[in-house]
Parts: C-alpha cells; sequence; structure tokens
C-alpha cells in the first residue's frame, strides 16, 4: 500500500478501505508521510467528501492513534463539547454545576483558535491555574472534588491535532465529515461514557445553518452510537455572541458573575438545557424540566459557585480572585461604543465580533501567537433590544490606543440597528438524538 494510491484513489472520487485509512493515520502519525501528501489527501476528502463507514473508520482510527484513557475507576462520566465560538464560557459555568449535582466531569478542553476562544486560555486566565497536570493527579481530583478540566497535554488523538492543524492551514476545517471524525475521536479517546454535544450554528460557528448541523449532529450520534457511547447534540444560536462578554478575563468575570446568580437568558438557556441531558444521561434524572430545576438550585444555593471555587483551588489557581473579581487585571483603555441612531438591534454578527476580539490581542491568528487575556469587548445590547442614539451599544477593553480605535470603528459598523421591531433569537434551536 502506498500514500500515492490512496490519494489518486480519492481524487478520483472513489471509496477508501478501513485498511487504507488505518494506513494514512498510523504513517502519518509516525511521521513517514509528509505533511503535504496529508494535505493532498485532506483536500481531496474535501472536495470529493467521505462516506458513513469510511467517517466512521477515520474517528476510530484518529481515536486509536494514541493513548485511549480508561475513567472506569470514576464512575459513568458525562463530556460535554462544543463545536466552537464567540463567547462561550458554557463549561466555566455548566461543568461545576454539574459537579455539585454529584456527576464527575473530567474534561479535556482546546485553546482559541481564529475567531473562536477556548476554555483552557480563560482558565489560564486565573492566576495560577494549572491546565497541564498529569493524568493521574487529574483523575485523583475527579475522584476527589467530582472535577477536573485540564488541556490537552495528553497523548489523546495524536492524529487529530496534526490533521486538525493542517486543515486549518489549508482551509479545510468547514467539511461535515472531518469535523465529525476530529470531534468524536477526541471524545472516544477521552474516555466519557456518554457525551453532549454543543452544535452551534449561524455566523459565529462552522455550521452557518441549521440543516449541516442537523447533518453534523446526526452524524455524531450515528459515531457516538458505534462506539458504544450514548450521544445527545443540541443545537444552540451562534448567530450572535454568546451572553455579553467576549474575551479571556472578562468571559471567566462573566462565568463568576453566573455563578453567583446574574446570568444573561441566552446563557441561562444553553447551561440548562446541556445540563439537564448530561444529569438524564449520567442516569441521575429522566425529566429534563426537573433537572433544569436541579441546576437551578445549585446557582441559588451557592453550591456551583463552590465547586469553581474548589477546582480552581484544587489546580493551583487563586480563588481570591474568584472571591473578589475586581482583582483581575483590567485593560489599560475601556470606552463604550455609542449609537448613532434609535432602533432595533437586528444582527450582530458573531464572526464579525470573535475577529474583532482577535485583533485586539484576544486570540491567535497563529497557534503560536501568545493572547492578551484582558482585552475584549462587553455588549450591552443584543438582537432584539431597542437602542437609543448615543446610548452604549458595547464596551471595548483594550491595551492600544490604535487597535482601541479600530475596534470602536468596526464595532459600530457590525451592530444592524434597523426602525422595524426585531426578536429575540431563540438559543436552542433543536435536539436531536437517537
Ligand atoms: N472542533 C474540533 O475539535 N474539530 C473540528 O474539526 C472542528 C471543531
Amino acid at each position: 500500500m502506498d500514500i500515492q494510491e490512496i490519494i489518486a484513489k480519492k481524487r478520483d472520487g472513489y471509496k477508501l478501505t478501513k485498511e487504507e485509512i488505518n494506513f494514512f493515520i498510523t504513517k502519518y502519525v509516525d511521521g513517514s508521510i509528509a505533511d503535504y501528501q496529508a494535505a493532498a489527501l485532506i483536500m481531496a476528502i474535501y472536495i470529493n467528501k467521505i462516506d458513513e463507514e469510511e467517517i466512521t473508520n477515520l474517528t476510530l482510527a484518529m481515536a486509536n492513534s494514541g493513548d485511549v484513557l480508561d475513567l472506569s475507576s470514576i464512575g459513568t462520566v458525562v463530556d460535554k463539547h462544543s463545536t466552537g465560538g464567540v463567547g462561550d464560557k458554557v463549561t466555566l459555568i455548566l461543568a461545576p454545576l454539574v459537579a455539585s449535582l454529584g456527576i464527575p466531569v473530567a474534561k479535556m478542553s482546546g485553546r482559541g483558535l481564529g475567531f473562536t476562544g477556548g476554555t483552557i486560555d480563560k482558565l489560564e486566565s486565573i492566576p495560577g491555574y494549572k491546565t497541564d497536570i498529569d493524568i493521574k493527579e487529574f483523575i485523583n481530583n475527579v475522584k476527589e472534588k467530582n472535577i477536573s478540566l485540564i488541556g490537552q497535554t495528553l497523548n489523546l488523538a495524536p492524529a487529530d491535532k496534526k490533521i486538525y492543524a493542517l486543515r486549518d492551514s489549508i482551509a479545510c476545517v468547514e467539511n461535515i465529515g472531518l469535523i465529525a471524525s476530529s470531534i468524536m475521536s477526541k471524545k472516544i479517546a477521552a474516555g466519557a461514557d456518554k457525551i453532549v454535544l454543543d452544535v452551534t450554528c449561524g455566523s459565529g460557528a462552522f455550521m452557518k445553518n441549521e440543516t449541516d448541523a442537523i447533518k453534523l449532529s446526526e452524524m455524531m450520534n450515528k459515531i457516538g452510537k458505534l462506539a458504544n457511547k450514548e450521544t445527545v447534540c443540541i443545537i444552540t444560536n451562534m448567530d450572535e455572541p454568546l451572553g455579553k462578554a467576549i474575551g479571556n478575563i472578562l468571559e471567566v468575570k462573566e462565568a463568576i458573575q453566573a455563578l453567583n446568580g446574574e446570568m444573561e437568558d441566552d446563557v441561562k438557556d444553553v447551561v440548562l438545557e446541556l445540563g439537564s441531558y448530561m444529569i438524564k444521561l449520567a442516569g441521575k434524572g429522566e425529566n429534563i424540566e426537573d433537572n433544569k430545576k436541579k441546576i437551578l438550585e445549585k446557582i441559588n444555593n451557592g453550591e456551583g459557585l463552590q465547586k469553581f471555587e474548589e477546582l480552581v483551588q484544587n489546580q493551583g489557581g487563586d480563588i481570591s480572585y474568584i472571591k473578589d473579581i475586581d482583582k483581575f487585571e483590567k485593560a489599560k483603555y475601556i470606552e463604550p461604543v455609542q449609537s448613532l441612531n434609535n432602533g432595533y438591534v437586528q444582527k450582530l454578527n458573531a464572526e464579525e465580533i470573535g475577529k474583532i476580539c482577535m485583533h485586539l490581542g484576544a486570540g491567535r491568528i497563529k497557534k503560536e501567537d501568545s493572547i492578551d487575556k484582558s482585552v475584549g469587548i462587553v455588549l450591552n445590547k443584543k438582537v432584539g433590544d431597542v437602542v437609543n442614539k448615543g446610548e452604549t451599544l458595547a464596551f471595548i477593553h483594550a491595551n492600544s490606543l490604535e487597535k482601541l480605535e479600530e475596534a470602536k470603528k468596526k464595532v459600530l459598523e457590525t451592530y444592524k440597528i434597523v426602525d422595524a421591531k426585531t426578536e429575540k433569537n431563540r438559543s436552542i434551536i433543536k435536539i436531536i438524538k437517537e
């Protein structure tokens, strides 16, 4: 078997066998297939597509390309993953709430790339928080406190790591089969028994429309079933940013406020829906509406926040920042963007807002870039809100005057304000289960 034959087969639109897919993954990870050959094959897959059987074989080959965690000593572990978005601080709020209900949360999260944020960058905004603890400490933390959130430092699905970076560099990310296999290979390798997926949909997500989001969800559910891991996909709105803060420290602060009971409606909808399915899959409550009440109770009695503090303390973080969010570093310039007209916010393109934040320094253009934790945007008006001329639409947090001015101009352009009354976006679009 050689890679040229495999590339030629896919280039000409034929289906790859399990052996061919395994050969590609093994040889790419061990370095005997070059990046340019892998890039050619990925591009051929992108253009000619792969069918369900190929996607399943690709997922399993990637999942088995490194370590596969055995978390059976912890009990039933329900994992949660989002396909990515702007202002998505759901894990920071949801994970401690679910853990406070006695459900173990052992989660590996990623860093932000491009206009989307990543939970690990946000957690590292808390002084001292270690995201690179080893597997033993990770499992011990979950056993002791029911929760650990770490980065992808372990050797899990290394094939996906290489292929994802390659896809990003050759404009081949937005492909349903490739996204489904990428996400599910990581989830299978991370050892979860059950999986709740937040499939974001809209301008700030990989899936721009509902039809594609449904296709991706159905595909991931099928892979989950084949891997014997019950999977539920929740399609959520990412047409505008989630919540009000975008940027690392700003989002951590919003998450802490949410755990203190001050939660934006759209964030609450997503947290309650995902959390209720996590409880259901963990076997701790069949009724989704009752499960939502259980989560709300953990917000109201402060146990969710307490669990977040335990998480931070256990991983070396300084909890005085959680107790007093004013201690967090602030950007040098914090300035409002004011509306030039009266009307209703009709659109607030999440991708554009994500890109503005990235240029402020909150995100990475390249993987090696460092990030500025204090910068970002805090939205004051969202879709459906009434706006008067001169009212604040958003606050820009910047560390350079030039970037501040550029961001102010762009944020103003991104807000579409119209005369006609507009409705708020619905947060939960659809639930896809087997
Ligand atoms: N998130 C992933 O982990 N992989 C993709 O391909 C897209 C989003």
